[in-house]
């Protein structure tokens, strides 16, 4: 676990439909629900390591508004000392990572028309790490555990001119990986780390999303699965996609990242006669 996290006196928890089956809540494009109007309550929780609690701000809401506009609003009129981190409010730096009523989400990203105004909105820091102050988490953990990740090793080059030669179907293959934005929503919602805690044996899915980027690279020649079965803890993970359901991204962690190199992992240590091929191709190309 990263040093200062511990349990959080909060009263809202991830929705129940979310951890157990992973499905997306929305059913109604934002396009179509009415825009906001009037005064709505924000529940923001303000503290640091040492603890903290909800506390209530009544703001004017108006149209287009979404949840991190809400957050500045009430800094600038009500609470100057609130602490909350954004950068490009256009879902792209991965910066205003939060939870709001409960499910974690990008604020910039979180129309208010998607939500219920007429009860308080809640918007909590990220529980999987550390709070800072207020809004904003520790998340350097996430930066330890990516130097953890064997790196880019590419084959020679295909050319004398120093260049490759790949399909256009392998570099697709691994496009998708390249689109996150390392909001670590996936660390924060994965029951792994939220849950247990177990931060110094899982590396969560975001950088298995990373692995398998990698991995799956038609230029790379480094063998990383033995690190997936151990260091790496993919064994942890037991396939809910909740992960999934959270990516801004919309990348598909589960199904084409980690259960992929799950697959590996069985082929490599449980299947003998995969082991055995694996032997004799190796000697052959030797
Ligand atoms: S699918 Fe695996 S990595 Fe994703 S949230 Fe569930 S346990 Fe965590
Ligand atoms: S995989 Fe998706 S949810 Fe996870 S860090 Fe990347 S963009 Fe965020
Ligand atoms: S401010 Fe950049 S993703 Fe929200």
């Amino acid at each position: 676990m990263p040093a200062g996290l511990k349990e959080r006196n909060v009263t809202e928890t991830l929705k129940p439909d979310l951890i157990e089956t992973g499905a997306v809540e929305e059913t109604q494009s934002p396009d179509e629900r009415p825009e906001p109007r009037g005064t709505v309550t924000f529940r923001v929780w303000r503290g640091d390591r040492a603890g903290g609690r909800l506390v209530d701000y009544a703001t004017p809401v108006s149209e287009g508004m979404v949840v991190l506009d809400a957050i500045h609003q009430i800094q600038a009129e009500q609470a100057n000392d609130l602490a909350v981190r954004w950068n490009c409010k256009a879902g792209k730096c991965g910066s205003c990572s939060a939870e709001v009523n409960g499910s974690p989400k990008l604020m910039c990203m979180t129309r208010l028309n998607e939500l219920p105004l007429n009860e308080p909105v809640t918007v909590e820091p990220m529980r999987a790490f550390p709070p800072v102050k207020d809004l904003v988490t520790d998340v350097s953990w996430n930066f330890r555990v990516k130097t953890r990740i064997k790196p880019f090793k590419p084959r020679p080059a295909d050319a004398p001119d120093g260049t490759w030669r790949v399909d256009q179907a392998d570099v697709d293959r691994v496009q998708e990986f390249r689109k996150c934005i390392e909001c670590f929503l996936c660390q924060d919602v994965c029951h792994v780390l939220r849950e247990h805690h177990l931060h110094e044996e899982f590396i969560g899915p975001r950088f298995l999303v990373y692995v398998a980027a990698l991995e799956m690279h038609p230029l790379d020649t480094e063998d990383r699965v033995a690190d997936l079965r151990r260091a790496h803890g993919i064994g942890y993970c037991n396939i809910t996609k909740c992960c999934t359901a959270v990516c801004p991204e919309h990348i598909t962690i589960t199904d084409n990242a980690i259960i992929p190199l799950k697959e590996r992992v069985v082929d490599e240590f449980y299947d003998p006669l995969g082991r055995l091929l694996k032997v004799f191709s190796r000697r052959e190309g030797a």
